[in-house]
């Protein structure tokens, strides 16, 4: 596995593989690589050819009390675990190769309606950062297909509907959260995590699981579901951010018609904020 960090190099193999008649798939991440990630390779190897795989710290997604700085930089471990999963090829542009002119000379791809509220409501202009960054790296890769992980519901929207409204030829596949024994969903931010935290982090799951157990049963006081999941997790230690129950196709508000949901929380233990989703029929 080569990794290559400009444009005109990540090009010529890319050219390369398909001159040999090989179907790309691209796997953009920003490293730190754990199971999830790894998934998301396996799965590309499994619909493709040549597997292509990106990490770039993007700060155009980041607020600016966020966690650019400290956000775990491996790309040695990284670089080996690519290499077991049977990706082809990684791409690691610094922000010259990506923001040549800077950021904010920058043009923005802004994701109207999917992009507002969850995350987008906590997190002012993260979305605009990852579709710039996403529709950046598809248009230097210009691979048949891309994978992204289901743990980052809300970012999947986006990419799914900039992908539709701009036209681009590329297949987008969604791969469900991988979880640790206890159910938590893998990402880069546990790490952040101390033992204590760690050790309350599941309840995140756990709760979100009664609520869903409970929709499936019948209740539709959302209201009250939603303070009982609230007092819930303040107990374990964590102070939620929000939870919502959206259509999983649409991500508007649940109707009735609506019959795929998706239960979508975000909660902070300490100054770490974790997220996850459960996507269920009714
Ligand atoms: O999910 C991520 O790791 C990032 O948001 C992505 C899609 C690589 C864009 O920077």
């Amino acid at each position: 596995m080569n990794t290559v960090q400009s444009l005109p190099e990540l090009r010529a193999a890319i050219a390369r593989a398909r001159s040999e008649g090989k179907r790309i798939a691209l796997v953009p991440t920003m490293g730190n690589l754990h199971a999830g990630h790894i998934a998301l390779v396996k799965q590309a190897v499994e619909r493709a050819d040549f597997v292509v795989a990106s990490i770039f710290v993007n700060p155009l997604q980041f607020g600016p009390n966020e966690d650019l700085d400290s956000y775990p930089r491996t790309l040695a471990a990284d670089q080996s675990k690519l290499l077991e999963a049977g990706c082809n090829l990684l791409f690691t542009p610094d922000a010259q190769v990506m923001y040549p002119q800077g950021m904010t000379q920058h043009t923005i791809v802004s994701v109207p309606g999917v992009s507002t509220g969850l995350c987008g409501g906590s997190r002012p202009g993260h979305f605009d950062g990852v579709a710039t960054v996403v529709c950046k790296l598809l248009n230097m890769a210009q691979p048949d297909m891309a994978l992204f992980g289901e743990k980052d519901y809300q970012q999947l929207a986006v990419i799914r509907k900039m992908v539709a409204d701009l036209n681009m030829p590329v297949q987008i596949f969604g791969v469900p959260i991988v979880r640790d024994t206890d159910g938590l969903a893998l990402s880069s931010r546990n790490g952040y995590l101390n033992a204590q935290q760690r050790a309350s982090a599941p309840a995140l799951h756990q709760c979100m699981q009664t609520v869903k157990a409970q929709i499936k049963n019948g209740r539709r006081d959302y209201a009250a579901l939603f303070e009982q999941l609230n007092i819930d997790l303040q107990v374990a230690g964590f102070r939620l951010d929000y939870v919502e129950l959206r259509d999983a196709l649409s991500l508007q508000p649940a109707a009735v018609q609506s019959t795929q949901l998706v239960l979508l929380a975000a909660a902070y233990l300490g100054s770490t904020r974790l997220i996850d989703n459960l996507i269920f029929d009714l």
